[in-house]
């Protein structure tokens, strides 16, 4: 029998972290299938969300996994270069700090640090609602993630334009996320209808800024898409994720791909 390969040292077996507002969820993904390898693991995001207390979680969850190899990470801001540009919903010390340095230096491993929104919208394209359009010529289109605030992910024929953050134009004269994200609904306790409605003029926005052939909801929420599909009228297609749950975890592992 071939000696048991650890699964850290596959090629295209990457340790995916989702790190959020409330969880920071990892599991091994197997970037070829999309798939996670193992139940994912979870810890409450500490609070307050400072990088020195979230830091010790990330290290934490790697630490569990006993991860030597390759991993991706998602954060709810701006990513470049593994570096935090905003963290919208976070404490604002983080603006600065390199996750990916700081990752590298406690592990023996390579790491990338991607927006969660982008994240979600690679696994979306390459496994879920948005693979039809994952090519030249597949067209526009707009992953919209509904949470704790609103994160986008914008593709042009499948390639990602990285870090849109359309979640912040003016609706209503404030911030949309502070209309039509999830957490808006359940913290004023709206209906369906008029979270809705509010989803809807934030999409027709959207729509008459980028006009794209398709429009991918995602969240948690997304699961209750017969909720409010119905009061989504725009011109694009209008498809919720597929991968619910493991798109974070597994469009974080494909940070290492583009
Ligand atoms: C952040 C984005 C993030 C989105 C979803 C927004 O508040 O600015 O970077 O993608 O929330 O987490």
């Amino acid at each position: 029998m071939p000696p048991r390969e650890k699964p850290s040292s596959k090629k295209s077996t990457v340790l995916g972290i989702d790190i959020g507002g409330t969880g920071i969820k990892a599991a091994p993904v197997d970037t070829e299938k999309g798939v996670l390898l193992a139940e994912r693991y979870r810890v409450e995001t500490p609070r307050p969300a400072t990088p020195k207390k979230m830091l010790a979680a990330i290290h934490g969850v790697i630490d569990h996994w006993k991860w030597e190899g390759r991993i991706g990470c998602g954060f709810p801001g701006v990513m470049k270069d593994g570096e935090v540009y905003t963290a919208a919903n976070l404490s604002k010390k983080w603006i600065g700090v390199s996750i990916r340095d700081e990752i590298e230096k406690l592990h023996n491993c390579k790491a990338v640090v991607i927006n969660d929104a982008d994240a979600a919208g690679l696994a979306e394209m390459k496994f879920g609602a948005g693979k039809d359009r994952n090519n030249p010529g597949g067209g526009v289109v707009l992953m919209v993630t509904l949470g704790t605030g609103i994160g986008t992910a914008l593709f042009i024929d499948g390639l990602l334009v990285r870090n849109t953050e359309f979640g912040h134009i003016e609706m209503g004269g404030v911030d949309a996320e502070t209309r039509a994200s999830a957490l808006q609904r359940e913290v004023h306790k709206l209906s369906w209808k008029k979270w809705g409605k509010r989803v809807n003029k934030y999409l027709g926005m959207m729509e008459h800024y980028l006009s794209p052939e398709l429009f991918i909801i995602g969240g948690g929420v997304s699961a209750k898409s017969e909720k409010f599909f119905h009061y989504i009228k725009v011109r694009a297609d209008v498809a919720h994720a597929e991968m619910l749950n493991d798109a974070g975890i597994v469009g974080a592992a494909l940070g290492h791909e583009i």
